[in-house]
This record gives C-alpha cells, sequence and structure tokens, in this order.
C-alpha cells in the first residue's frame, strides 16, 4: 500500500503538480518542509531586529514611516510561514521551542549588527534582494501551502527591496561625502554575508538533491547565487559604489560574472552560534517570549471563562 501511495506522490510530482495538506506525502517529504519552512519563519521573525535597532533613529518621519512597515511586513511573512508549516502537522509551540532553545537554524544573515543608517538601505538592497532572488521560485514549491504563502511574501519583498534601494540612491546622488562614504562602507560588510544567503555549495549541500526532486527548491544554491551576482553588478554601477571583490569580473565565454572565493569557514561558524550578534538575537527573542507571557495567561484565563459563560 505504501509502496502505491508513494508511487502515485512521485507521479504527481513528476507531472508537476501540487500537493496539498490533505494529501499522503513521505515522511522524509514532510519532514524537510517542515525544517525549510520553519528556518525560514524564524529567520522572518529574527529578522526584524536588526533594523528593528533603527526605527527609533530613522532620519526623517517618511523613512521611519517606511521601516516600520518593513518590519511589520517581516513579522506578518513570519506568521504566515509558521501557519504553513502548521499544516504539516507540527505546532507553533515546538517551533518557537526549537528556536528558543538553540536548536533551530535561521539564516546567518541576521547574525550580523546594523552599525549605522546606511545599513538599512544595504539590508533591502542585497539582503532583501537575495531574498528575493531565492524567494520567486518558491512560489512554485510542490507543497501548495508554502508556495501560496510566498506569492504574498515576494510581493512585499519587493518593496523592500526598492525602498532600500531608492534609499541608497539618494544618499549616493544628493548626499555628502560622508554619507556617501557610510553607504561604501555598509555595502563592504555586507556583500559577503549576502551570497552566504544562498547556503553552501552544490557539493556540500547535503539537502538539495532531494530538494530538487520534490520540487521543493527550483534552483541549486550556487545557480541562484550566480543569478543574483549577475543582477547586482548593473545595480551598484547605477548606485556608483563598489563591491569589495577584487576578483569580481564579467566572463564572457560562461556569459556571467567570476567571483572571488567565500569565506565558507566564516558561514558555518556564523550558523553554528558563534556569528558577531548570534547569542544577542537569541537573548532577544527569549526575552519577547517570557516578557509575553502574562499576555498568553490572560488569554488563556479568558478564552476558559468563555464556556463558564455559555453555560450560564
Ligand atoms: N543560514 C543559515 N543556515 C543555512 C543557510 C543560511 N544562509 N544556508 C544553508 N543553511 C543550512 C541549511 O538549513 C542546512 O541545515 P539543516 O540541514 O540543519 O537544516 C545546512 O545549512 C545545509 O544547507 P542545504 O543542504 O543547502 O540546505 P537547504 O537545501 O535547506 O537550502 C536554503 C538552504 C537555500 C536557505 C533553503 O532552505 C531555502 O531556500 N529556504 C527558504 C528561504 C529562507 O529561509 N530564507 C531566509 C532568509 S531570507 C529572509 O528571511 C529575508
Amino acid at each position: 500500500e505504501e509502496m502505491r501511495l508513494e508511487e502515485r506522490f512521485d507521479a504527481h510530482i513528476d507531472a508537476g503538480d501540487f500537493i496539498e495538506a490533505k494529501d499522503w506525502m513521505p515522511e522524509h517529504y514532510r519532514k524537510t518542509l517542515v525544517r525549510q519552512i520553519s528556518q525560514h519563519a524564524h529567520s522572518e521573525i529574527v529578522g526584524m531586529l536588526p533594523e528593528g535597532n533603527w526605527i527609533s533613529r530613522a532620519p526623517t518621519l517618511k523613512r521611519k514611516a517606511i521601516l516600520l512597515a518593513k518590519v511589520q511586513d517581516e513579522g506578518g511573512h513570519g506568521l504566515y510561514l509558521y501557519a504553513a508549516a502548521e499544516t504539516l502537522g507540527t505546532s507553533r509551540d515546538q517551533m518557537f521551542e526549537a528556536l528558543h532553545s538553540g536548536k533551530a537554524k535561521y539564516s546567518s544573515i541576521f547574525n550580523y549588527p546594523t552599525l549605522t543608517w546606511a545599513d538599512m538601505g544595504t539590508i533591502g538592497w542585497l539582503v532583501d534582494g537575495a531574498a528575493i532572488m531565492n524567494q520567486v521560485p518558491i512560489c512554485r514549491c510542490s507543497y501548495a501551502p508554502y508556495a501560496r504563502a510566498m506569492i504574498r511574501i515576494c510581493r512585499e519583498e519587493s518593496f523592500h527591496q526598492r525602498q532600500g534601494y531608492e534609499s541608497l540612491l539618494t544618499m549616493m546622488t544628493h548626499g555628502t561625502e560622508a554619507q556617501k562614504a557610510m553607504v561604501q562602507d555598509a555595502v563592504n560588510r555586507w556583500w559577503w554575508p549576502s551570497i552566504m544567503m544562498f547556503g553552501p555549495p552544490d557539493d556540500q549541500s547535503p539537502n538539495s538533491a532531494q530538494s530538487m526532486r520534490w520540487g521543493i527548491k527550483r534552483f541549486s544554491n550556487d545557480e541562484l547565487r550566480q543569478k543574483f551576482v549577475d543582477a547586482t553588478v548593473e545595480q551598484a554601477r547605477i548606485l556608483g559604489v563598489t563591491l569589495p571583490d577584487p576578483d569580481l569580473k564579467w566572463n564572457e565565454e560562461r556569459q556571467a560574472h567570476d567571483f572571488g572565493a567565500i569565506d565558507w569557514s566564516e558561514f558555518w561558524r556564523v550558523i553554528g552560534g558563534d556569528g558577531p550578534c548570534n547569542r544577542e538575537r537569541l537573548q532577544a527573542r527569549v526575552d519577547a517570549w517570557e516578557d509575553g507571557a502574562w499576555v498568553r495567561e490572560a488569554a488563556l484565563a479568558h478564552a476558559n471563562k468563555q464556556p463558564m459563560k455559555e453555560a450560564a
């Protein structure tokens, strides 16, 4: 019976059909999705912290309103994604527990500090730009609840990327020399971590082959990284900033840019818990959870009173 179900499932995948929450699926497919979707949700929630750091210091009311909206969007993305993961039979409490105990992964990029205002624009341009490159193909992920959540997320990410680029463009075209230098410094610090976001090289990516077979991933880590580099070079030229890689150059034969070696030891260190802000980020989430305990208790006490009221 299990064999027949698995054959039917594989045939659906091969035909490009979507899988819904109530459809039969192999246990490994379910596990892989819970892993990826919950990591993605945690990334959105932890990703609110580096930018939240600048809401009270945005230079104008307009910039503050944009940043507030963006950080709220990220909170919303986290919630859609937790809901998508819940359809696979995992609970939100389990996912939070995994995050708060340090067991769960979230994107490496959010373990870097936001030192200046230019980091806000640079995160929009590079970090959200990389996120879009990775996430647009997930709108066609074989698991339908995840794919549906990604459609709205990608539209909002596109606004995030544009506001970041526009903010940098304003500083680069109308700013002082000091502001231009601040933008260049932010780009220097965020470039390499941004291209690490796509994950390890294909030959060191244990999950890629199976995830691509199942249509969870549509492109490999290295393919997406290459597309991102190629798209970003021209944007950097228009902006008037230099990407901090002396080996970055057009390769006529490959019709793509060559780029320098990525420091993978830094990547593994950061995802292993030892990046510049890992402890601070996790502590902020644990504190938020603990500070919210009274709200959960009050909501529960209120809910428990409801049946009594009805009975009365
Ligand atoms: N940060 C943290 N961990 C990472 C990263 C990263 N940038 N890249 C890879 N990893 C982890 C993987 O989660 C995996 O760990 P695990 O097996 O313990 O789960 C391990 O490194 C090996 O990587 P892969 O085999 O390549 O893993 P996978 O096939 O899941 O690919 C990827 C990683 C590309 C991040 C994929 O999970 C994905 O597309 N996720 C959805 C998008 C996402 O999470 N984006 C979050 C950042 S963008 C944002 O939120 C604004």
